[in-house]
């Protein structure tokens, strides 16, 4: 399942990383990477664990806490401290899962990879190339959002990131730990829960029905929340 959050950052938020991304220090990102994928990685991120990146994230964060879409869909119980990266021409990222357990690096915590989120930050007229190709049941999926939207993906599919081949393309990308780990779970809660709202919209708030979808709802996800 994936999921675009548009908006998910004010196009004043985007303007204010932004600035900060274009004066910061950036470092080769094949440090991040362990063994044999290094060759695969070839973009720049900032460190992670010291400011910028620490700011801003908690910036990012703020926002998505209080997106009922990304709640929704999410069910977070922790957000990794989010990262960025630079991809300039010629910079790519080839094909990869992440790793199932991420240890934050200023908190130590640990954090189980259940979801993947990109926040794209650049214009797409700004760049050529630098898709999001997610590998999923019906083939690979190219995304390539708006500054601002970000897209959430299951953290166990194969992606990478084609070439830029011309400008330069920021993103901020992380992992949420889920309250429901199961992807099937996660995912029949969401369309429960969107199609909820649909209705509550529809047919009113005070629907003699509704408390009943919601009350299958909260059992749901009471039977299938991890503690
Ligand atoms: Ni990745």
């Amino acid at each position: 399942m994936m999921v675009v959050i548009e908006n998910a950052l004010s196009a004043g938020d985007v303007a204010e990383i932004r600035a900060e991304l274009d004066r910061a220090a950036w470092e080769d990102g094949a440090g991040t990477v362990r063994g044999a994928g290094r060759a695969r990685k070839v973009n720049h991120q900032l460190k992670d664990g010291a400011e910028p990146a620490l700011s801003l994230g908690e910036r990012i964060i703020q926002q998505l806490w209080v997106n009922p879409l990304f709640i929704s869909a999410a069910l977070p119980r922790k957000i990794y401290p989010p990262r960025f990266n630079r991809y300039g021409e010629g910079e790519t990222y080839g094909a990869h899962v992440d790793a199932a357990l991420m240890r934050a690096a200023r908190s130590g915590e640990m954090v189980r990879t259940d979801l993947s989120i990109t926040v794209f930050l650049t214009d797409p007229a700004d760049y050529d190339g630098g898709e999001l190709e997610v590998e999923g049941n019906f083939g690979a999926q190219a995304v390539k959002l708006a500054a601002g939207d970000a897209v959430l993906y299951p953290a166990n599919s194969l992606h990478r990131v084609t070439p830029v081949t011309r400008g330069t393309r920021f993103a901020s990308f992380f992992w949420i730990e889920s309250l429901v780990q199961d992807l099937g779970e996660r995912t029949l809660l969401f369309e429960l829960d969107q199609t909820i709202q649909r209705l509550t919209a529809e047919l009113g708030p005070d629907h003699d029905e509704l408390p009943n979808l919601q009350a299958v709802y909260h059992n749901l996800l009471r039977r299938w929340v991890a503690t």
